[in-house]
C-alpha cells in the first residue's frame, strides 16, 4: 500500500511536473477497444451552436452538445466517412433558417465548424476536425465554395489520429435562405508515420512525403 502511494507520488509528480500531457485526454484505455477495419463507417458529430451569436449549446451539466452532421438529401442521413476508403461524396443540404445562419458565422469566421470522430470505434474517445468553408457573406445571401478536400490520417494501429477539411475550388456558389446546396467532399485517407521527437519521446504523426527521395535527402543531410 505504502509502496503504491510512494510509487504514485513519484510518477504522479512526474506527470504533473511534465510540460507534456497525453492527448487525447481520457480515463479510458484506447487499446481495450477494437481498432477500425477498412470500410467501417466513421460517423461525424458536430458542435451545436446558437444561431444569433455562434455560442455553444450546453446541456444542463455544462457540456458542449454535439449533433450528427447535417442531413444529406441523397441518403437522408448525415455524412459519414468510411475508414481508409477514398471517395467523392456529394451531400446536398437544404440551407434552412438555422443552417443558413450558422454558415454565415462559419464563412465570416466568427465560429469554427467543428465536428468530431472517434479514435477507435465506440471508444467514446473523440478527436476534432474543423471544416473550413470559405466564401463571402453579403446582406441577403452568401457565396460559398462548396468543394472540400477532406484529409484523414490513420496510424498503424488502425486508429484515426487527425483530420482536416477545407474549401478548394476556383468558384463560389450563391446561396439564399431555403436553397438546396450540393456540397462536394473529396475524402482522402493517408497512413501517417509516427515519429518520436525531442527528449520527451513525444510521438508525432506526419504525412509522408510524396517524394521518397526528398525524405532520404532530408534524413541523411
Ligand atoms: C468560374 O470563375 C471563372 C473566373 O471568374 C469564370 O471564368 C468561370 O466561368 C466560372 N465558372 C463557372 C462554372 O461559373
Amino acid at each position: 500500500m505504502l509502496r503504491t502511494i510512494i510509487l504514485c507520488l513519484l510518477s504522479c509528480t512526474a506527470v504533473l511536473g511534465s510540460k507534456y500531457q497525453p492527448y487525447p485526454i481520457s480515463d479510458l484505455d484506447p487499446t481495450t477497444y477494437k481498432p477500425y477495419t477498412k470500410g467501417q463507417l466513421v460517423p461525424l458529430q458536430c458542435i451545436r451552436r446558437q444561431i444569433d451569436n455562434g455560442e455553444h449549446v450546453f446541456d444542463s451539466e455544462g457540456n458542449i452538445v454535439f449533433a450528427p452532421f447535417m442531413n444529406c438529401l441523397e441518403t437522408n442521413s448525415p455524412l459519414s466517412l468510411k475508414y481508409m476508403e477514398d471517395s467523392n461524396v456529394k451531400c446536398t443540404v437544404k440551407f434552412e433558417d438555422e443552417i443558413f445562419h450558422l454558415f454565415q458565422l462559419y464563412l465570416h469566421k466568427d465560429a469554427p465548424f467543428t465536428c468530431r470522430y472517434e479514435l477507435r470505434p465506440n471508444s467514446g474517445i473523440y478527436l476534432p476536425i474543423d471544416l473550413s468553408f470559405r466564401g463571402n457573406v453579403l446582406e441577403s445571401h452568401f457565396d460559398i465554395d462548396p468543394n472540400l478536400n477532406v484529409v484523414m490520417l490513420s496510424n498503424n494501429e488502425n486508429e484515426i489520429v487527425a483530420g482536416s477539411a477545407f474549401s478548394s475550388s476556383t468558384n463560389t456558389t450563391k446561396v439564399i435562405i431555403g436553397q438546396n446546396v450540393e456540397l462536394s467532399f473529396n475524402i482522402k485517407w493517408t497512413n501517417a508515420h509516427k515519429e518520436i521527437i525531442g527528449d520527451d519521446n513525444v510521438g508525432v504523426y506526419w504525412i509522408a512525403s510524396r517524394n521518397p527521395w526528398l525524405v532520404v535527402a532530408l534524413v541523411s543531410s
